[in-house]
Order: C-alpha cells, then sequence, then structure tokens
C-alpha cells in the first residue's frame, strides 16, 4: 500500500506472514513545555502505525534546532519522546538534526503487521457506526495557547488527550471487528471521514451534536481563533459536506486540524453495546458514536445540527 490510497503508512509485504509498516510525522511545537511537545510529537507520528492496526517496532528522531535556544530544551524534547516511544513498546534507534530558524520535531516509525489484517481507511459499509476516540479541538486551543487567551493549565485535557498513545484504541477497534480505520489530523474530521469514504457511492451522515470537543474549544472559536488550516480543509473539503442548519462555529471545528487526534472507526452496527465498552476500557480518552455510514445521497457526507 503506497501513494495511490489515502492511507495513514505505507505497507510492503516482506514475506507470506510479514509486513513492514513505515510513516514519518514531525512539525512546530504546540505547547510551551519541550517534554510535552516531545511526548505529543511522538504520540502523534507512533499514531499512523496504530490507525494501519500496525505495531510499532522502531523510531527515528528527527529533530529541527535553532542553535541559540541551546541543548537543554532539545535534550527534553527527546527525552518526553524516547518516553513515549518506549510505552509504546518500541525503540527509538537513532535520528539526525538540522539547524533551522525555528523548532521542528518528530519522528518517522517503522512497525509490523501480518499482511491481511491492516486496518485501511476505506471498508466501511453502509449501516456501519461512525466512531471517534479522542474529542476535538487542538488546533483551535493551541491557536489560543499561543495569542495568551489560554493558559497551559485550561488546556490540560486536550493535552493528556495529545499524548495518549492510540494503542488502547487500535486494540478495541480490532477486538469489535471494525472494518475501517484511520487516525485524525491535519485534515480535521470532515477530511478525514471524507478520505474514508472514496469515490464508490459510500456516505456518512454526522450528528453535528453527538461530537465531543475539549473543554473551551467552541468558545474559542467564537473569539475567532480558528487557525487557518480548518478554513483550508473547509475550502478544499466543504464541496462535499451538505450542513444545513448547522451552526458556522461548530462547523469550523469540525474542520479544525488535529495534532494526535484520535481514531475514527467504521464499526458494524450490531457490535455497539460492545464496541462503546470494550473502547472506553481501553481508551482512557472514552468513545463516541457520531453518526453512521450510509449510501451516498446528494451529498458524500451530510452533518445533521
Ligand atoms: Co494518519
Ligand atoms: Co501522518
Ligand atoms: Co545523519
Amino acid at each position: 500500500m503506497g501513494l495511490e490510497t489515502p492511507d495513514d503508512a505505507a505497507v510492503f509485504r516482506l514475506s507470506e506472514d510479514l509486513a513492514l509498516v513505515q510513516t514519518l510525522d514531525f512539525f512546530t511545537p504546540i505547547v510551551d513545555d519541550p517534554f510535552t511537545f516531545g511526548q505529543i510529537a511522538a504520540a502523534n507520528a507512533l499514531s499512523d502505525i496504530y490507525a494501519m492496526g500496525g505495531r510499532p517496532i522502531t523510531a527515528l528522531n528527527i529533530l529541527c534546532w535553532p542553535c541559540e535556544l541551546g541543548s537543554e530544551a532539545a535534550v527534553e524534547i527527546l527525552r518526553g519522546g524516547a518516553e513515549k516511544v518506549r510505552e509504546a513498546g518500541a525503540a527509538v534507534v537513532g535520528g539526525h538534526t538540522v539547524e533551522d530558524k525555528e523548532p521542528k520535531f518528530g519522528m518517522a516509525v517503522t512497525g509490523l503487521v501480518r499482511p491481511g489484517e491492516e486496518l485501511t481507511a476505506a471498508g466501511a459499509r453502509p449501516g456501519d457506526l461512525l466512531v471517534l476516540t479522542k474529542p476535538l479541538g487542538t488546533g483551535i486551543l493551541a491557536t489560543a495557547l499561543k495569542g495568551d487567551f489560554l493558559t497551559a493549565a485550561e488546556v490540560e485535557e486536550a493535552v493528556e488527550g495529545m499524548r495518549l498513545l492510540n494503542a488502547g484504541a487500535a486494540r478495541a477497534a480490532r477486538k469489535v471487528g471494525a472494518r475501517a480505520c484511520t487516525d485524525v489530523t491535519g485534515f480535521g474530521l470532515l477530511g478525514h471521514l471524507l478520505n474514508m469514504l472514496g469515490e464508490e457511492g459510500l456516505g456518512c451522515l454526522v450528528e453535528a451534536s453527538s461530537v465531543p470537543f475539549y473543554p473551551r474549544t467552541l468558545e474559542m472559536a467564537a473569539m475567532g481563533m480558528v487557525p487557518a488550516g480548518a478554513h483550508n480543509n473547509r475550502l478544499f473539503y466543504g464541496g462535499d459536506v451538505k450542513a444545513e442548519g448547522v451552526d458556522e462555529l461548530l462547523l469550523c471545528a469540525l474542520f479544525d486540524p488535529q495534532t494526535s487526534g484520535g481514531l475514527l472507526l467504521a464499526v458494524p452496527p450490531q457490535e455497539e453495546e460492545e464496541a462503546l465498552e470494550v473502547l472506553k476500557r481501553e481508551n482512557p480518552a472514552g468513545a463516541w458514536v457520531i453518526g453512521s455510514f450510509r449510501e451516498r445521497g446528494d451529498a458524500k457526507v451530510v452533518v445533521l445540527p
């Protein structure tokens, strides 16, 4: 699996029963504390392995660093990243650093999966439940944090969410027979959902009132703390989304680019109760049914107020 499908990671078959899963992700700091930023960046990079149903085995650091910031914060970032990789049961085996005007950190992660057991973004069927495993709002909250409209303490819940590994959610997804899986990152909830639908006539209904947000998200959106990425996502994907009667700010928030977001799953409808129970047990962030897949109507995605 490579460039032709919009999946979370590349899968390269090594033998009959073993395939490599490979992914890379890095970005500029979204919180002030370097150790926490390292944790979040690592959880975010590892997530694409989990979203493919893989097990991470090794990670390589990618660090861009302005020398005038000194080495102490850089070391803390690397320490935070390494801690998360250890928690994932994988090992940091190297990396590379370059000098840059702006700090950036992330990882290239390698995982393993049995061929045929990959969880891909495609595969949902009409009637399947759309399940989300972390609240939304990290792009909006990070923008408010940068603008000093919120303190670090006020975004603590979102920070907890961002550094939470998607390992438990992926384990639960497999247990409940999820038919499709991706993680919510830069394209926002609706962008990644559209990637799950493909061109074949599958559609999805989203109940906006069922979508969970981190505290203060909609309030900050109302104050204009919406990152450019949310507007860009809406421009790019909005044509495939019908959202009559949905509040403008809420719709913006559904396009908010996420850092280390949750998994988005297609779960067979008969599994609803068991799925939510297993997901809530395995994933401390929780689990929410936010809509359902169906035959495509007049728009690929219909959002109800
Ligand atoms: Co992804
Ligand atoms: Co990615
Ligand atoms: Co080198």
